[in-house]
């Protein structure tokens, strides 16, 4: 199959056909989206959390977001990448912006990349957009700058506040963004917003109304622990299954129970007794031949 394209994604929001859009941080998960006729993949700086363990994005670095994007482009070639801006990677400069976007580009291929804030960050979107790299926008809950939001908490959940993320998402379309996320908005402002801007428009915890969605992996299958969103719907709790499924381990390991014959190899026909022979070793006997023996 032929890698999406944004004219791709273009013609699905014109058809009103919804975009699939999740995380992915390695090459085995990569296979999988794509396996599953994923449409779009975000490496997400969110990594940090649900691979690194940190305990928000703010430390998280281009390097560490190259790695991840340029492993999940090997697992999934044919699927529209996007490469995730980290904290610092373009708040200081236009300069250092289209630097650090474009190496997504030469490193790890992508298709787009996207930042974070609305109004504040127009310039940047302008200076990577001039510079030929489709850029998607991201408002609303903006978890590099939730210290200024006071937490991860949902927006817009007042009309001047509705009516200030309006804004933003205008003043990213207008700066040549591609397409926008909105994250944690009621619906009803992402109805509005979606009717408004002529790119596509999707949502992590923004409802219904618009053009996709995007979830994280470590939510959707159960594996990140730590604190579960109101948007996120687990579809499977791999947790429980990797967890019983190391204790099963454990548990063999020290019953002698693993690993049995089917997991060992064999020596090849009549070697055994010459490689005892050869190093003087006498096998212990065999738990059969020590039993006593039955008279007859
Ligand atoms: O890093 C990420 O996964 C994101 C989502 C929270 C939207 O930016």
């Amino acid at each position: 199959m032929p890698r999406k394209t944004l004219t791709d994604l273009y013609q699905m929001k014109a058809k009103g056909e919804k975009i699939a859009w999740l995380t992915s941080y390695d090459f085995p998960s990569a296979q999988f989206c794509q396996a599953a006729g994923m449409d779009m993949i975000l490496v997400g700086d969110s990594l940090g959390m649900c691979v690194y363990g940190y305990n928000g994005t703010v430390p998280v670095t281009m390097d560490q977001c190259l790695v991840h994007t340029e492993a999940v482009r090997r697992g999934a070639p044919d699927v529209f990448l996007v490469g995730d801006m980290p904290f610092l990677s373009y708040q200081i400069s236009d300069a250092e912006a289209v630097l650090n976007a474009g190496l997504f580009l030469k490193k790890a291929d992508v298709d787009a990349v996207k930042l974070e804030g609305g109004v504040r960050i127009v310039d940047r979107i302008k200076a990577i957009s001039d510079a030929g790299i489709v850029v998607i926008g991201h408002i609303g809950l903006t978890p590099q700058s939730s210290g200024q939001l006071g937490g991860h908490k949902a927006q817009g959940r007042t009309a001047d506040a509705a009516k200030l993320t309006l804004e933003d998402a205008l003043a990213v379309e207008k700066a040549g963004a591609r397409m926008l996320l909105v994250e944690a908005i009621p619906p009803e402002v992402t109805e509005v917003i979606h009717q408004r801007l002529s790119i596509p428009v999707l949502a992590i915890g923004g409802g219904l109304p618009c053009d996709g969605q995007l979830l994280i992996i470590s939510d959707l299958i159960g594996q990140f622990q730590a604190f579960t969103p109101k948007f996120v719907k687990k579809y499977a709790n791999v947790a429980q299954v990797i967890t019983s499924a190391i204790s099963e381990y454990v548990a063999e390991v020290k019953a002698s129970k693993f690993p049995t014959q089917e997991y060992t190899y064999s020596m090849l026909p009549g070697e055994v007794e010459k490689f005892h022979k050869l190093v003087g070793h006498k096998p212990a006997p065999k738990a059969a031949d020590k039993a006593p023996k039955k008279s007859k």
